[in-house]
């Protein structure tokens, strides 16, 4: 790690945020500027390729505290593979992921199931496991990484976390995913991955397959993460309105194969008013979900 990493370091976790960017005195009589904290999340120059597959090319991107980014891009241009580039699922092909300034590549399987108890996962299917129970999934994690807490302590996290996502733990906890619906089996997995009190929050398509009320539900879920908790935010998603609603920036990534090698594959970085002012049309086109030119490049791709 350079010597500028760790003095980064050192200050991300004593400069509260009001106070970064200000000058102060020290005893020394000199004038100093706080550092301005590192992100949460830093990708460097990042490739991802699968055999003769390039997904992932040239990606740099930063997530700070509190910021909910949301991915979009048709389907197959690599959002998922992106996600789980960062959380370590993914190795990069070439490039670098930081958690809190460290390299995940970097760290041993302990340390990097240490640095994964600080995000939460909310998979594109929600990914229950079947033959638990509610309660017994969504206090998976506790289980398995507080050893420390009591049986009594763990069951009064679970009915809080069920609240927390608006389910009654008296009706749900002893079900099986199977015995409820989709739309709670997502609440089950967003409470889940809030079980440890992440510093992150990764989704996969939380809103996909749920109906317009269901998914402003998620949504409020989203948007409580980050404001009540605190909680940065990665949000994968086709669903425009769920993006323009939770999102402090989107970003768009173009599929690698239809990109000529000069250009970048993120098309876009910027706020929900930009994008929708955008002048490049492969932008405009999918935010107001028209195909235009994609049906040609489509039947020249097969
Ligand atoms: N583990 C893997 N091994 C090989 N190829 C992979 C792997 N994971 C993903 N890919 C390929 O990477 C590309 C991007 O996949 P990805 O799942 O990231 O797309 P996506 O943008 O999330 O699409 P969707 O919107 O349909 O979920 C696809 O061509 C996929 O086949
Ligand atoms: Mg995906």
């Amino acid at each position: 790690m350079t010597e500028q990493k760790r003095d980064e370091l050192r200050t991300d976790e004593a400069v509260p945020p009001s106070i970064e960017g200000s000058v102060f005195v020290g005893p020394d009589g000199v004038k100093k500027v706080l550092r301005r904290r590192p992100p949460l999340l830093e990708i460097e120059s990042l490739n991802v390729i699968f055999g003769e597959n390039q997904v992932l090319r040239d990606i740099t991107l930063k997530i700070r505290r509190g910021e909910t980014v949301a991915i979009i891009g048709e389907s197959g241009c690599g959002k998922t593979v992106l996600l789980k580039t960062m959380i370590g699922l993914v190795a990069p092909t070439t490039g670098r992921v930081f958690f809190k300034g460290q390299d995940l590549s970097e760290l041993s399987d302990k340390k990097l199931t240490e640095a994964r108890s600080h995000y939460g996962f909310v998979f594109q299917m929600a990914a229950l496991f079947d033959s638990m129970t509610i309660e017994e999934n969504v206090s998976f994690p506790l289980r398995q990484h507080h050893k420390e807490m009591s049986k009594r302590a763990i069951k009064e996290r679970v009915e809080y976390l069920l609240e927390e996502v608006g389910l009654n733990p008296r009706v749900v906890s002893a079900k099986t995913p199977s015995e409820i619906s989709g739309g709670m089996r997502k609440r089950v997995g967003f409470a889940r991955a809030l079980a440890m009190d992440p510093e992150i929050m990764l989704y996969d398509e939380p809103t996909t397959g749920l109906d317009p009320i269901m998914s402003d539900v998620v949504n409020e879920l989203m948007i409580n993460a980050r404001d009540r908790h605190h909680v940065a935010g990665v949000l994968v998603t086709h669903d425009m309105k769920s993006a323009v609603k939770v999102a402090n920036r989107l970003i768009m990534l173009y599929p690698h194969a239809l990109l000529d090698s000069d250009e970048p594959q993120m098309i876009f970085d910027g706020t929900a008013d930009e994008i929708w002012r955008c002048s490049d049309k492969r932008v405009s086109q999918f935010i107001r979900g028209e195909a235009g030119e994609r049906i040609r490049d489509m039947s020249m791709e097969d």
